[in-house]
């Protein structure tokens, strides 16, 4: 059977086929491929906003923080508890990822340890070893980095993570799926690993939330942050999350101590209380309007469900890389993410000498029947965000024929090499 003819059959019986018209996706001509990047606006999140600046802000004015936004970063975080496998109280929706992981590493090496290894590797993203790397500078503790490098630039072995996590280890901090190859950790069997040694976890969930299950709880992880305006569609700039596990929170605290932190913020104490629970790592006021979509986004994935959802992902991304394998590698591409399903997210990367060129190729509308938008990662890889909620199969198919006529008719030649601020 063709691509063609496997794709069509497979988008037929889609049991997610009726999602994609949540979607703001109407263009035919537009292939929408970097839901890893910014998920699309959906109609609930439109007509939620509309509300919410219309009524909840038109109208109620400042009587809104009472109606409802003033619990918002922690009503939202229970409900995405259940998502990413974490219980009521254990999830706060605020700030960004970056933040939340300042305020989460710096608490985790506060706890107990005064000195030892904080360790990570050159697959997190680089906000992630940035913030670490501030900490570290500015840090009362002796500590240091330990920078685990990836042998292939696609994956890590459990055996060089065995060899770095020892007993000196505090903290080790990774992103669950890597936002380059879509590397996917064990996470129990890391969390394990560390735990055996005495460390604390901390994962980021950016690239896994809404892309595969994930049991927090049952892999015993410490901490963990993620973004919300990828899989979870939250909009451009959404609040992030950040959870930590019931049974050490009494034990932590933030170091940024803001008034959302405080037990009783309208008492306007003069000295800072912390807040039990949770709810001690908040700061400052939410972005009620940026989290409005948030609730929506979550919506829509439940109904559709995890593993309904991660079992259409494994399956684009695997017709994706068999299509890859047959038509693209002749043409000097090469798969930049595991083969192996059980250790990939759900992005695809492909990599290519002149992969910034191909990618301009591919969104300019001028060019070819289809505007495809993927995203661009230094030095050469072309990322293929797959969204089963509206992907199709044959979606796939299209930007695989675009990938092979742009390379094959040298069509890239035309764009430029300069890069845009945003890839
Ligand atoms: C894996 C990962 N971690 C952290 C970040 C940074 O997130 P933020 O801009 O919310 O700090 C990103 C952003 O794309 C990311 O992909």
């Amino acid at each position: 059977m063709s691509f063609v003819d496997a794709a069509l059959e497979k988008d037929h019986t889609d049991p997610l086929r009726t999602f994609r018209q949540h979607f703001k996706l109407s263009d035919a001509s537009l292939i929408y491929v970097d839901g890893n990047s910014l998920g699309p606006l959906s109609d609930l999140s439109e007509q939620r906003l509309h509300k919410a600046v219309e009524k909840e802000w038109g109208e109620r004015l400042i009587r809104g923080w009472n109606d409802a936004w003033w619990e918002m970063p922690v009503q939202l975080g229970d409900e995405l508890a259940p998502l990413i496998g974490a219980r009521k109280g254990e999830v706060l929706i605020c700030d960004s990822t970056s933040v939340n992981l300042y305020k989460l590493v710096w608490a985790a090496l506060s706890l107990s340890h005064t000195n030892g290894k904080l360790v990570t590797d050159d697959l997190n993203f680089p906000s992630d070893l940035y913030v670490m790397q501030g900490i570290l500078e500015n840090h009362p503790g002796t500590f240091h980095l330990e920078l685990l490098k990836s042998g292939d630039g696609i994956s890590m072995s459990q055996k060089e993570i065995e060899e770095k996590i020892t007993d000196e280890t505090a903290l080790v901090c990774l992103s669950h799926v890597s936002f380059k190859s879509a590397f996917m950790y064990d996470m129990k069997k890391v969390t394990d690993l560390a735990h055996s040694k005495g460390a604390l976890v901390i994962w980021d969930l950016s690239h896994a939330a809404g892309a595969v299950p994930i049991n927090l709880e049952g892999s015993g992880a410490d901490m963990a942050v993620g973004c919300t305006y990828k899989y979870l569609n939250g909009g451009p700039g959404s609040p992030a999350y950040l959870y930590v596990r019931k049974e050490i929170q009494d034990r932590l605290q933030s170091p940024i101590w803001g008034w959302l932190g405080e037990i009783h913020p309208f008492d306007f104490h003069l000295e800072f209380r912390p807040s039990s629970g949770i709810r001690k790592f908040l700061v400052g006021s939410p972005p009620i309007l940026s989290l409005i979509p948030v609730e929506t986004g979550l919506t829509i994935i439940k109904e559709a469900g995890m593993d309904r959802i991660r079992d259409k992902s494994v399956a684009q991304s695997q017709f994706f890389i068999d299509m890859a394998s047959t038509d693209l590698l002749d043409l000097g591409y090469t798969i930049g993410s595991p083969r192996h399903p059980h250790q990939r997210g759900s992005h695809v990367a492909l990599r290519h000498p002149e992969g910034y060129r191909i990618c301009q190729a591919l969104t300019d509308p001028s060019e070819g029947k289809y505007t495809i938008i993927p995203d661009f990662r230094e030095p050469d890889h072309i990322r293929i965000g797959i969204a089963p909620l509206y992907n199709t199969f044959m979606e796939l198919v299209l930007v695989v024929q675009e990938l092979k006529r742009i390379v094959e008719n040298r069509v890239y030649v035309n764009y430029g090499k300069k890069r845009k601020t945003v890839t």
